[in-house]
């Protein structure tokens, strides 16, 4: 067998901790499959003392992370701090400055610097390696790179934040809302204490960077994200949604339109017995569109510290066995700058909920200004009838350009008996 691949591990929490316990307790298996050991020579977290129910007192402690780049017996960096920038930006490019591959959990980090460090890793001849980042326990990163790599992709989809899914099913489930059922989240540790990442959709809008570019050969583009997260999104959505045959998810899109690249984040109403539509709770699923493998889904938990670790050590794995794959699957030099669709141009149709005063001539008003926009209506439902009280009016339309519903949205905003802003989610009608 050939000699052991080495690796320091920077960062001992949820998934440092897992990975560890999978180098520990699958030894044997990983050597037989690696055709090596695998084993570790050093770790670093912040604070040494702390208790992680894990046995790291035969690896080297190093305090400060960066050194980790400057031992001659490492030959794997695993990045597992997160972050965009700091300590993590710093450890990934000293290290593979310096030859040593880098394997990473983090989205943030490559959603931001990941074509940098591409070709920083091709300039070294090693590998930047991040199953892990995107979908957890999904092999997603390596079904894009070599499963698809035969097929031109027309567009990658799916649930990319489990925490958003969760939250969504238990609204739809127990009939409570976002804020109730955030706070239960945060509880069961399913959502961080600060929630704006998860919730406002900048997680999700990470990973479909990375799914972007590894489907169109661009270079990850976080600045020009449309993003819009599940705040707005009520009780009612959730049930009328359900009513009409719809579930709402929080969708990651990259689309290839007439040459130029749709990337967004938002909720959408996705039929009940879609693919998309029956993934609950916490799990995640992407959808792949190729031209000749026509469609493929995939489906798994996309976080915690089991399916996390399991996929950062199939990189690793990977490195043992001495695989070498540009990290966006084609060379760092050739991935394009993007061309953006322009989203106001696309067309789509929706759902909206307006919040009403339950008067006559409201709807006339509301009509009027949707004819003005050139949107038509499929449906209209209201339920009950409460003359002066607050009533939800719900909508859906035919299609419609992005900029046109927009543009009435706006307007229906000023209307008198209009008590808050329209609530406008766009219909997916996904198989
Ligand atoms: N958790 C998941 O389910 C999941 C899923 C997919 C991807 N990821 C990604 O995986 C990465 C790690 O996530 P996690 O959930 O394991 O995070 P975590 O539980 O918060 O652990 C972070 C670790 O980094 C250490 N750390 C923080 N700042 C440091 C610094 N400046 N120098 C050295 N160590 C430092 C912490 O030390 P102390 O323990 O001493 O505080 C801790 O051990 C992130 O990029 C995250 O986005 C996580």
């Amino acid at each position: 067998m050939d000699k052991p691949l080495k690796l320091a591990i920077a960062g001992l929490g949820t998934v440092g901790v897992g990975v560890t316990k999978i180098i520990q307790n699958h030894a044997d298996l990983i050597a037989t499959r690696a055709g090596r050991p695998i084993t570790i020579t050093a770790v670093n977290a912040r604070n040494r003392d702390k208790d992680r129910g894990v046995d790291v007192s035969a690896y080297q402690w190093v305090d400060d992370t960066a050194a980790f780049a400057d031992m001659d017996d490492v030959d794997v960096v695993v990045e597992l701090i997160g972050g965009s920038d700091g300590t993590a930006y710093d450890l990934a490019k000293k290290a593979l400055g310096k030859g040593k591959h880098f394997v990473t959990a983090n989205k943030a980090l490559l959603a931001h610097h990941g074509h940098e460090l591409a070709a920083l890793a091709e300039d070294n001849k090693v590998n930047l390696a991040y199953e892990a980042a995107v979908a957890g326990g999904i092999p997603i990163i390596k079904a894009m790179r070599e499963g698809f790599a035969g097929n031109a992709i027309d567009a990658v989809y799916g649930i990319l934040n489990g925490t958003c899914n969760y939250i969504l099913t238990e609204m739809r489930e127990t009939g409570r809302d976002f804020k109730d059922v955030l706070k239960d989240a945060q509880e069961l540790g399913y959502a961080e204490a600060d929630p704006t990442f998860d919730v406002d959709g900048v997680d999700a809008g990470h990973k479909i960077c990375l799914l972007t570019a590894l489907a169109f050969g661009t270079k990850p583009d976080f600045t020009s994200l449309e993003m819009t997260g599940i705040r707005h999104i009520n009780a009612t959505d959730i049930a009328f949604a359900s009513e009409l045959g719809y579930r709402i998810k929080l969708l990651g899109i990259a689309r290839r339109m007439n040459g130029k690249i749709m990337q967004i984040i938002e909720p959408c109403l996705v039929p009940k017995n879609s693919t998309l539509g029956t993934v609950e709770g916490v799990y995640n699923a992407v959808h792949v569109e190729g031209d000749y493998v026509a469609t493929g889904h995939l489906v798994g938990l996309g976080a915690g510290e089991g399916p996390t670790a399991s996929a950062v050590m199939s990189d690793i794995i990977d490195i043992a066995r001495g695989y070498e794959t540009p990290a966006f699957g084609i060379p760092a030099k050739d991935l394009q700058a993007p061309k953006w669709v322009n989203i106001g141009e696309t067309v789509n149709c929706y759902y909206i909920r307006l919040n009403v005063l339950d008067e006559p001539g409201v709807l006339a008003e509301v009509s009027a200004i949707l004819r003005d926009n050139k949107v038509s209506i499929e449906a209209f439902l209201q339920r009950g009838h409460d003359p002066g009280q607050p009533v939800p009016l719900i909508m859906t339309t035919h299609e419609s350009k992005h900029k046109n519903i927009t543009k009435a949205c706006a307007q229906m905003e000023n209307i008198k008996s209009v008590l808050e802003k329209p609530c406008l989610i766009p219909i997916e009608n996904i198989k």
